[in-house]
């Protein structure tokens, strides 16, 4: 059996990168497989936060996972510090990892680069992440390319804790997509696109309004070469617009740079807007048509159950196998 476990973390407003990336794949998998997502809270906590927004944007992120389309009756959705085996799994696993391999994540680099103090958290975060992998046996982890040396880190982890104390953990597959795993910054295109990032021009949010996000698209940096080709390395600009295109509308590179031929980037940058802005317009309306506060909090509980169900069995385990 497929287990799926993915996460966001509470950290900003999502972006279409996190719903390209990420959302858009919880939805299709959560049909062949079991699946958890979950909401990251403890890891939004590496970087100092204001607790009143940290609890409004938990569950603002998971009413977002049903309005893109997860469905509660399909897929278990729920608050990670809900389930207090996370950060029980985390300790365990910060004992068996090393810091030779945590000074090589370059998300902690670049997150820390420049800054006069640091949480510990930030540092030990990709141990905290495997343990929330780990924790449901998971086969697949399906996540944008930026992760995909924190999955690895997963599997090296859980290797050796097998390796040392016997059969204990699942080793885990990234599912990363062949293309869309990586939206790119609008401003500046060789960037990734993050919600966290300073500039409001880089990115795009899920529940943005069409009037903000059409300013965006228009001044979207491309080149003076005024030609629609797919070229990443030459073309970073253009070929993010075009990604961006087709993953929304459903329709292929191809296609699209055969219909844009000899065509100017003003009209690609007109017609994705007009596609964003069905495609954002259905998730937003979902999105408030969601009843705020009791019918979530009943999901949210209900999920947090079950997974702290599979969440003790596997804590258990792991404190045997290591005499706790
Ligand atoms: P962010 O980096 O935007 O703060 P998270 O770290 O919470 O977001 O990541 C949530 C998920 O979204 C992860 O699976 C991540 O790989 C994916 N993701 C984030 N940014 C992008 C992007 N620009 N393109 C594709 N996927 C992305
Ligand atoms: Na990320």
């Amino acid at each position: 059996m497929k287990r799926v476990f993915s996460g966001v973390q509470p950290s900003g407003n999502l972006t279409i990168g996190n719903y390209l990336g990420a959302l858009k794949q919880f939805v299709e998998l959560q049909n062949e497989s079991e699946a958890l997502y979950c909401v990251v809270d403890l890891h939004a906590i590496t970087v100092p936060q204001d607790p009143d927004d940290l609890r409004r944007r938990s569950r603002e992120i998971a009413k977002l996972y049903l309005a893109c389309g997860v469905d509660p009756n399909k897929a278990t959705v729920f608050i990670q510090s809900h389930v207090k085996e996370h950060a029980e799994l985390g300790w365990l696993l910060q004992c068996s990892s090393y810091m030779g391999e945590l000074n090589r994540m370059t998300q902690f680099k670049d997150k820390s680069e420049g800054k006069q103090s640091v949480q510990v958290g930030l540092y030990t975060y990709p141990v905290l992440m495997a343990a929330d992998i780990l924790l449901y046996d998971a086969t697949h982890v399906p996540v944008g390319d930026d992760q995909k040396q924190h999955i690895e880190l997963t599997r090296d982890i859980a290797a050796r804790f097998n390796g040392r104390f016997g059969e204990t953990f699942v080793i885990p597959e990234p599912q990363i997509q062949e293309f869309g795993a990586r939206i790119m910054a609008l401003d500046e295109p060789t960037k990734k696109m993050s919600k966290s990032a300073e500039n409001e021009g880089a990115r795009i949010a899920i529940l943005e309004d069409p009037s903000v996000f059409k300013k965006k698209i228009m001044r979207a940096v491309t080149d003076t070469e005024n030609e629609i080709r797919f070229d990443e390395e030459n073309k970073p600009g253009v070929s993010n617009l075009l990604t961006i295109y087709s993953l929304f509308a459903g329709e292929s590179v191809d296609t699209l740079v055969a219909r844009y031929q000899g065509q100017g980037y003003g009209n690609l940058k007109k017609d994705l807007v007009e596609v964003m802005t069905d495609k954002l317009g259905a998730i937003q309306q979902r999105y408030n048509e969601l009843s705020d506060t009791d019918e979530l909090d009943k999901i949210l509980a209900a999920s947090a159950e079950r997974a702290r169900t599979i969440a003790e069995r596997t804590v258990n385990r792991v404190k045997d196998a290591m005499g706790l």
